[in-house]
């Protein structure tokens, strides 16, 4: 199997570019637009075929590179029905496959973060968007948010997933590339609580600045920009 796992430093996002092998096809977890060329590059040296795109959520901190790539390779766009993007070709609903040749994933209907956050689970590891970070867990406050339907996300779906199972989220801000469900079961501080009350009331008292990007980024990824419409 082929996995890259690529970072945005701008936004601090983490890009997947996941494919059986060599001259085969490939998927793509959120890229970023600027980096289109980058990705096209790896594709190209790997000899590999983009069929998919999956954005895990409406992103606020940047704009995502889906349709770009889409424009730019014929790929199929993928996102969660709850998605408000108008330039997707497959909404998926929880527990569904999307398959590259023999590579399967599992789409996991996780809001809170948003109300369209889907989670993507494959063998021995899940992509969380930003609904399980590493140490961390995605803010609730806007894009209808919810600390208890991300409590529900979290603790009845995401930690229930086998311990050993490799986390990898869309964003890390401290240099941490990946962690498992056990780890983050142990160590991670917004999940040592007993209630989704308790829950709530942490993500109710972090009183976070938005995204310098949010009025950008958010109208942006619901139309699907693309480099020329950017560049304008
Ligand atoms: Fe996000």
């Amino acid at each position: 199997m082929i996995f890259k796992q690529l970072f945005d430093n701008k936004s601090s996002t983490y890009t997947y570019i996941i494919s059986s092998g060599k001259g085969r096809e490939a998927l793509i977890i959120d890229p970023v637009i600027e980096n289109t060329k980058e990705y096209l590059n790896v594709l190209k040296e790997l000899n590999l075929k983009l069929v998919k795109v999956i954005d895990t959520h409406i992103h606020a901190d940047h704009i995502s590179g889906l349709n770009e790539l889409s424009k730019q390779t014929s790929c199929s766009k993928i996102m969660g029905s709850h998605s408000a993007s108008e330039v997707i070709d497959i909404r998926v609903k929880d527990n569904e496959k999307i398959k590259i040749e023999n590579i399967e994933l599992i789409s996991m209907y996780t809001p809170g973060h948003t109300d369209c956050s889907y989670s993507f689970f494959m063998k021995d590891r899940v992509f969380t968007g930003d609904t399980l970070l590493i140490n961390g867990t995605g803010r609730t406050d806007f894009q209808n948010g919810s600390s208890y339907d991300a409590y529900d996300s979290l603790f009845k779906k995401l930690l229930k997933l086998p311990e050993k199972t490799f986390v990898y989220p869309a964003h890390d801000y401290n240099g941490k590339k990946y962690s498992t469900i056990e780890n983050e079961k142990k160590n991670n501080p917004r999940l040592q609580v007993n209630s989704p009350e308790e829950y709530a009331e942490i993500m109710r008292n972090l009183k976070l600045s938005n995204p310098k990007m949010m009025d950008i980024a958010v109208p942006a990824n619901k139309k699907g920009l693309t480099l020329k419409d950017i560049a304008k």
